[in-house]
């Protein structure tokens, strides 16, 4: 804990939205070569949502207004939006921009955050510095990300991977810094930046009629090697968090991990010593929504009555980038 910190940064807010469509494994059976065992086993995906209308500010719109209800709270008391997501609307204007408007937070200013699978630890992070500095009362910090706009459904390596979601925490001061955000380990290397990336729409390669038919405009992953690092990146970090705070595996109410592969999550709970009921997992009704998974299951469980005040959790993402990275807090709310 930093010593001349006043505040610590809580979540005392919480909202998310997943779209109606839904693609199960079936569904890919008929449109590449894949069994429902294989996607189950090899990554414990059962179905992903699909938003058929709209772009990623309809889905962070509509999980803002969630929690806004949820709430009671209006958008004019709303500081920041902070959007995690890989999946813009657009270059710019930034998507934060886009879901002031649409939810109404005329008093409010905002950014969007690139970190791909990491994106909502870091703007969690980023927000709680907003939050700690006494610069902000009130900030949205939302996971959104239209994965299927740039999932190539011809390519059974990945497309059974990805889904379309968006969930979203209120964070808030409290004097009580045995609450809220207590450390981070946050980390990126851009020498994995070709393991997991989508090549064309840059300023390197800006969309042409050449970008186009290379096929450029798509997530391209190197399943395999990208496996290798996120087991151990997020194992190590999870392990590095609770040793750096002195946290026993029965001090953890639960590991939030990023949901990209059943079988990453289990790496990382067995690095850690806790059992698999403390592990939180939406994997198998949504898949890899990117920025959306860590926030969406906490929103899930807390709205199921399964967390409680003073509960110890360790959130842990690894995503393109590469990035990664694990943060510990202290949850203040009943
Ligand atoms: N259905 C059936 N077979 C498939 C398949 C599918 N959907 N996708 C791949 N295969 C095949 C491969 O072609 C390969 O066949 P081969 O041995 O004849 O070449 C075989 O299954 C094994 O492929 P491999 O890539 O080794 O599988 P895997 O066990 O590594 O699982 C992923 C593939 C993509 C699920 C896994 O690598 C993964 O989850 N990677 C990381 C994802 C991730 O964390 N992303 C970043 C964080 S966001």
């Amino acid at each position: 804990m930093t010593k001349h910190k006043k505040y610590n940064a809580i979540i005392t807010g919480l909202g998310m939205y997943f779209p109606d469509k839904v693609l199960d494994n079936a569904y890919f059976e008929k449109i590449v070569d894949t069994t429902d065992e294989w996607i189950r086993t090899r990554t414990g995906i059962v179905e992903r949502r699909m938003l058929e209308n709209g772009a990623t500010s309809d889905l962070a719109t509509k999980a803002a207004e969630d929690l806004l209800r949820s709430k009671n709270l209006s958008p004019e008391e709303i500081d920041v939006i902070i959007v995690a997501t890989v999946t813009p609307d657009m270059f710019f204007p930034a998507t934060a921009c886009l879901v002031q408007e649409n939810i109404g937070a005329k008093n409010a200013w905002g950014f969007d955050y690139s970190a791909a699978c990491s994106g909502f630890l870091f703007a969690y992070h980023t927000g709680c510095a907003l939050i700690e500095s006494g610069r902000a009362k009130k900030v949205l910090v939302i996971g959104a990300d239209k994965m299927t706009a740039i999932t190539d459904y011809k390519n059974r390596n990945n497309c059974i991977l990805f889904g379309d979601g968006a969930a979203v925490v209120l964070l808030e001061p409290t004097e009580d810094l045995n609450y809220g955000l207590q450390d981070s380990i946050l980390r990126v290397d851009g020498s994995g930046r070709e393991a997991l990336y989508m090549k064309g729409g840059g300023s390197l390669y800006p969309s042409t009629h050449k970008t186009v038919d290379n096929n450029m405009h798509v997530i391209y992953q190197d399943g395999k090697a990208v496996f290798k690092v996120a087991v151990k990146g997020m194992a190590d970090v999870s392990y590095e968090i609770m040793q750096k705070n002195n946290l026993n595996p029965e001090d953890i109410a639960y590991l939030v991990p990023h949901q990209a592969n059943l079988r990453i999550i289990d790496a990382t709970a067995e690095r850690m010593g806790i059992s698999k009921d403390k592990v939180m997992i939406n994997i198998q009704k949504y898949g890899n929504t990117t920025a959306a998974t860590i926030p969406s299951c906490l929103v899930e469980y807390y709205r199921e009555g399964k967390i409680k005040k003073g509960d110890k959790i360790i959130l842990s993402a690894f995503g393109a980038g590469y990035t990664w990275g694990a943060s510990y807090l202290v949850w203040a709310i009943d």
